[in-house]
């Protein structure tokens, strides 16, 4: 635990954002593997991008290679893993970008400990449920994941052998085997609209 050490301030956030004609926020997207977390970051990402939205997605995989490359699936992992995220997804919404994070983030507690981070700052969060039966998702199973944690081969998997607490009252709600990723990036649009985060 580092000491003797202050924050700097240079910008508000306010003066940041009209400065860069922009909104900073966290989309936080939630679900278990396979439930098109990162699809549908991926394509909400383009279109922010292509209305010249300035966007960035952290995604579960990615960050796993490079910022947490020293974390596993442990419980206390898993909780390192979303708490590192969340600063790191605070500090893309301070830049006045919008910062899509797709981690499983299983756990209630580290979600609710990421919104209070952004409260906290004033910087919207978003939680986005990406719902789906664990059976759609285990028979999609694109990267052969849960049929090795059927197997065993795996242990600590999400919805097999380890716990997903699904959000209660998330912002957005989006079914992915009912609903095409057009129409869920679509929904997510309308209420950043609708909260006035982008125009
Ligand atoms: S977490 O729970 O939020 O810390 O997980 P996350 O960082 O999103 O990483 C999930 C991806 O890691 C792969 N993987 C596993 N997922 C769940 N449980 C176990 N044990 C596991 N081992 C590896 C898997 O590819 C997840 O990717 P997605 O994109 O979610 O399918």
């Amino acid at each position: 635990m580092a000491t003797n050490i202050t924050w700097h301030h240079n910008l508000t956030h306010e003066e940041r954002s009209k400065l860069v004609k922009q909104n900073g926020a966290t989309l936080w997207f939630t679900g278990l593997s396979a439930s098109g977390k990162s699809t549908i970051a991926c394509a909400l990402e383009r279109k922010l991008l292509e209305t010249n939205i300035q966007s960035y997605r952290l995604d579960g995989d990615n960050v796993r290679f490079g910022l947490n490359k020293d974390l596993g699936f442990t419980e206390h992992d898993r909780n390192e893993n979303i708490r590192r995220i969340s600063e790191v997804a605070k500090l893309f919404a301070d830049s006045c970008v919008i910062a899509l994070t797709s981690f499983i983030s299983p756990y209630k507690k580290d979600r609710d400990e990421a919104r209070k981070l952004h409260n906290e700052s004033n910087l919207p969060f978003i939680e986005v449920y990406v719902d789906v039966p664990l059976s759609v998702a285990e028979e999609r199973d694109p990267k052969g994941l849960y049929k090795k944690a059927r197997q065993g081969l795996i242990k600590n998997f999400t919805g097999i052998d380890d716990p997903y607490e699904a959000p209660e009252k998330p912002e957005i709600h989006i079914n992915t085997h009912e609903q095409s990723v057009e129409e869920c990036v679509d929904t997510i649009i309308e209420y950043l609209k609708k909260e006035k985060i982008i125009n």
